[in-house]
């Protein structure tokens, strides 16, 4: 009687909403703490607190963390839910989403488990933004229809904020089709085709047909489909696959109908698509026409030459103190004294010879003349990063052509330190990097830069050693193993940093100045990069620490929030800032395979939305630092960053960064001044909608206009075109 009247009156309270095929429910009762024994139904819950399940805990009150709570729902499920589904047979529980993992138990039945617990032989692991449904047999799953039901979910928070939240607790009795989903694979290698996996997470039975089809979105016209009969069971998904041509800019559109209840789930994906022309068979120099060292350091520079191997290097007029290795154009030695060294280049092979007026600029400040050019290991590989890793990539970049383009720089990130100093306080690596000057030497043989991580604080954000008090001694490691690149990484500084009385500007300054000293007394070139995430406007003073670059903002991620945020937001009014040598830096690339850990992935931003963010980045004149595995690198990718007239920009010698000169609703246009005289402009669509831009209200007819990424010159019929949502025009004008 007792439990009736709870729960009349908690019908009333929060108001169930039974439509035909759902009941949900957004309150429930709550306890802290952790008992198996309340998951039984007979628990008394009578004194347990209310609370509303689509809103963290913390936002009502409850600060639990590193902890468990309870939630429990009494229910009654109607018989009617039944009625009008098109199978009887499952019955669908979906829950909130659980901020970090969760247990439901039904009547004292263990239904479903999203996350696993701390206690859990898998070890900890929050799922605090998967979608929660766990089916239940409508007849044998432990269901009281018409009667009293107990919904008993565990919660467990690994980190604020915490416990349910998002969405009401639904019950509800799925058609055929609901548990079905599409998931598409685009492998833009070789003969590109796109997979399409249809699964389905219900024991429901469904067969019907899937249709594709990829329409090419500068025709409109329909340029590839395919129809095939699937039955899709659970845990066994079937899947087709579609070629496409990876030089037209396509969608595919892929929908599947059940043949019973003509119910139809559908998807859409933009396919990869290449723009940038293949690179001639001849020679081309694809790299600025200079590079800094100051007197006394080694010189390292790789000659960053396209077309046919084997090819030949030989050099005119080359100063005394230098050498450049025929087979593979690197080159080294030292200069003592100051000044510019000019010199020509000639790269030959079977089909042809190109040369390069070169000047080698020597002088104090002469490090990072143009933007580095790099890939770094942190948005791919994180924490688990290795030697091995590190060699791969480092091999990949010369196998694929990349190092032909520029990138030089292999940085490894966080997660290379030992737990310990070794007994004379320097740095000790662990097991995962054998040793450090030889991959330092291994590098610096191909003609490839070594970068490093660390940070001013007792501690890296990766919780591995920092190097407060160790600065000289660390600064002496880097150069004793052939340190080219030092990302000085804020993170545990701030302990230090919350202890300082005045926080003014020169608290920031500070470590960063320390660790500039000894660097620049190391007999080689350090590219000094600072990342504080643009602490105290650290644009304004970064110059005045000698750094190469700073991190503007925050880190990126691989949406477009993140990157459009980053880039279009935060970069705004900052070109004032840069020049050769001293960069603003919005973050590292996120095209590629990605994934912050060893379970790597496509990046999610959209084919679009990678073209804008490597136009964004080449116009900013940031560091392009590749951050994704380069051995799984596809030709989409190798397209986006080696197309050697977009990367000219970044490597623009005037040094000038591009700033927003115009927005207007959707349409926003940056543009940098080029040393040709030349001007580079960004038309980008920031909004969610297709918009039709007529060139010629952004650029005079007069000029010529050159599409970089197509690498050819508009004319006067092309200029009326449409940008697609998130995507870009990349022009250069003279
Ligand atoms: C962050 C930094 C990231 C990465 C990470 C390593 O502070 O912004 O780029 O270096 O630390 O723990």
């Amino acid at each position: 009687m007792m439990k009736r009247n709870f729960l009349l009156v908690l019908v009333t309270l929060v108001g169930i909403c039974a439509e035909a095929q759902n009941v949900s429910i957004s309150k429930a009762r709550f306890q802290k703490g952790d008992d198996l024994s309340w998951a039984k139904p007979e628990t008394n819950d009578a004194s347990w607190k209310e609370i509303d399940m689509t809103k963290n805990w913390d936002d009502q009150g409850y600060a639990i963390n590193k902890a468990y709570a309870w939630y429990r729902v009494h229910l009654t499920i109607p018989s009617s839910l039944l009625k009008g589904a098109d199978q009887q047979k499952i019955v669908v529980f979906n829950l909130p989403k659980a901020d970090d993992t969760d247990e439901c138990y039904l009547n004292g039945k263990l239904i479903g488990k999203t996350g696993s617990m701390p206690g859990d032989k898998a070890g900890y692991r929050s799922a605090w933004s998967t979608p929660r449904n766990y089916p239940v047999d409508a007849k044998t799953g432990g269901i009281r229809w018409d009667a009293d039901n107990v919904i008993a979910i565990r919660v467990y928070n690994g980190g604020e904020p915490g416990g349910l939240f998002d969405n009401p607790l639904t019950v509800r009795v799925p058609n055929a089709a609901e548990g079905l989903s599409l998931r598409f694979t685009d492998v833009n290698e070789g003969q590109a085709h796109c997979d399409i996996e249809l699964s389905n997470a219900y024991p429901l039975t469904t067969s019907g047909t899937l249709a594709v089809s990829i329409t090419d979105r500068d025709t409109g016209k329909k340029v590839g489909s395919l129809t095939k009969k699937l039955s899709p069971k659970q845990g066994k998904p079937v899947s087709v696959s579609i070629p496409y041509d990876k030089k037209k800019v396509c969608l595919l559109e892929a929908t599947y109908t059940d043949s019973k209840s003509g119910v139809t789930i559908s998807k859409r994906l933009p396919l990869k698509y290449i723009l940038t022309p293949p690179a001639p068979a001849t020679p081309r120099f694809n790299g600025a026409p200079l590079f800094g060292v100051r007197p006394g350091s080694p010189v390292i520079y790789r000659f960053p030459v396209s077309g046919e191997r084997p090819m030949k290097f030989t050099a005119a007029n080359l100063p005394a103190g230098l050498k450049l290795s025929e087979s593979d154009g690197v080159l080294s030695g030292k200069i003592d004294k100051a000044g510019d060294l000019t010199f020509t280049v000639t790269a030959e092979n079977a089909k042809g010879k190109a040369s390069q007026e070169f000047t080698l600029k020597v002088g104090d400040r002469m490090i990072g003349l143009t933007p580095p050019m790099g890939w770094n290991s942190w948005n791919c590989w994180a924490l688990s990063v290795s030697q091995e890793k590190v060699m791969s990539s480092a091999q990949a970049l010369l196998d694929k052509g990349l190092a032909d383009y520029g990138y030089c720089y292999m940085n490894i990130d966080d997660g290379w330190e030992a737990e310990q100093r070794n007994p004379d306080g320097t740095i000790a690596v662990n097991e995962k990097f054998p040793s450090m000057k030889a991959l330092g030497d291994w590098l610096h043989e191909r003609g490839l830069k070594f970068g490093i991580y660390s940070s001013p604080g007792d501690y890296t954000c990766g919780g591995y050693l920092g190097s407060i008090d160790h600065e000289l001694q660390d600064a002496e490691s880097y150069n004793s193993w052939g340190v080219d690149y030092l990302k000085y990484d804020w993170c545990g500084y701030g302990r230090a940093h919350a202890k300082e009385r005045d926080k003014g500007v020169a608290s920031y300054v500070r470590p960063y100045l320390l660790m500039q000293k000894y660097l620049r007394e190391q007999p080689r070139d350090i590219f000094y990069s600072l990342c504080q995430y643009g602490m105290a406007k650290v644009w304004e003073w970064g110059r005045f620490v000698d750094a190469n670059s700073w991190r503007t903002t925050g880190d990126i991620y691989d949406a477009w929030v993140s990157m459009y945020d980053i880039g279009f937001k935060r970069q705004a009014g900052l070109a004032p800032y840069a020049a050769p040598g001293h960069w603003n830096d919005p973050d590292m690339l996120i095209v590629g395979k990605v994934g912050w850990s060893s379970n790597l992935r496509d990046s999610r931003l959209t084919p679009d939305e990678q073209y804008t963010h490597i136009t964004l980045w080449t116009l900013l004149a940031s560091n392009m630092l590749i951050g994704c595995d380069i051995a799984q690198m596809d030709d989409f990718t190798i397209g986006l960053l080696c197309n050697n007239e977009v990367n000219a920009i970044n490597q623009d010698i005037l040094g000038k960064q591009a700033d927003r000169v115009s927005k207007v609703g959707d349409i926003e246009v940056w543009s940098r001044p080029l040393a040709d005289g030349g001007t580079a402009i960004g038309i980008f669509n920031v909004g969610d909608e297709d918009k039709q831009v007529n060139i010629a209200d952004y650029v005079s007819k007069n000029f010529t206009i050159r599409d970089l990424w197509r690498q050819k010159n508009l004319s006067a019929d092309e200029l009326n075109c449409t940008i697609p949502t998130h995507g870009c025009k990349y022009l250069k004008v003279k």
